[in-house]
């Protein structure tokens, strides 16, 4: 079935199994996630399962999960020739009747080290004239319903591209009008992922996201994940080296982090 509420990204993400999601992938990212670090598996979706290779792998089963024979199944419909990568995930919005959706995408440099020198040229231009460049965080897509309206508003990652940091700013002041306890808890989940961000040096969150799904009918539900990790990097034999905290990264999430602490009491 067709996931209803994805917000952004190129593949087609499809809902299985109630409250799982499978999303088609590269081998990139795949592997990011067979070696993601405790840590950073806890800022990330809850991924149960990896399809590489021909093969399923268990990451984590999460407590409302399936059998790994159920999953092939899907994925044996979905991929006839079992070349393809595949994640299968929790659906953060699952058992939410309004989520509010917000994918922004993290960082100053959003391209990866493995492609070409035309598409890097391609991203650099595209940061260089958005948000990414200026703030390190630039909108990827939202959708959300406003206060007192009964239409649903939708944010294009085209949009995104085309708003000044004011914009941006006023953007995030009409999708962050909510309960000021959710606020706190986004405040409280961003702290989370600065910290990881942070503390892990050798890695670029290149082309990451930070998804935030809210339920505008449960209060306490606020999910604040990383997510995206089909471009990240980090330091290993034969890879780039990076040593530093990924600064991008690191004003992305602090500038988000103003935007939300200035409207913290209205
Ligand atoms: N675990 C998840 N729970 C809920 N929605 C998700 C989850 N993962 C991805 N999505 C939705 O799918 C979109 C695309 O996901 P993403 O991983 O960024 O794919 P792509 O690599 O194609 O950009 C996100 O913007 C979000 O709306
Ligand atoms: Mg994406
Ligand atoms: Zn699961």
């Amino acid at each position: 079935m067709e996931y209803q509420q994805q917000i952004g990204g190129r593949a087609e993400i499809m809902k299985i199994l109630g409250d799982h999601l499978l999303k088609p992938t590269i081998i990139q990212e795949a592997n990011s996630y067979l070696k993601m670090s405790r840590q950073l598996a806890e800022i990330a979706p809850d991924c149960c399962f990896v399809y590489t290779n021909g093969e399923l792998l268990e990451i984590r089963k999460c407590n409302s999960c399936h059998e790994p024979s159920e999953i092939m199944k899907i994925i044996s419909m979905m991929d006839s020739d079992s070349f393809g990568n595949f994640l299968i995930m929790r659906d953060m919005a699952h058992g939410m009747n309004k989520p509010r959706i917000m994918d922004l995408k993290l960082g100053t440099r959003t391209h990866s080290d493995f492609i070409s020198e035309e598409k890097k040229a391609l991203h650099i231009r595209k940061s260089a004239l958005t948000t990414t460049s200026s703030l390190g965080i630039r909108l990827c897509g939202a959708r959300f319903t406003r206060k007192d309206d009964r239409q649903e508003t939708q944010w294009t990652k085209g949009l995104g591209k085309t708003m000044s940091n004011e914009k941006f700013w006023n953007a995030m002041k009409i999708f962050f009008d909510i309960p000021q306890t959710q606020k706190v808890s986004v405040v409280r989940q961003l702290l989370k992922i600065r910290a990881v961000i942070e503390s892990s040096p050798t890695h670029r969150y290149f082309g990451c996201s930070v998804l935030i799904i809210i339920d505008d009918e449960e209060e306490c539900n606020v999910h604040t994940k990383l997510i995206d990790f089909a471009s990240m990097a980090r330091s290993e034999v034969d890879t780039p080296q990076y040593e530093d905290v990924d600064e991008g990264a690191m004003m992305g999430v602090n500038n988000l982090l103003q935007i939300l602490n200035a409207q913290g009491s209205s």
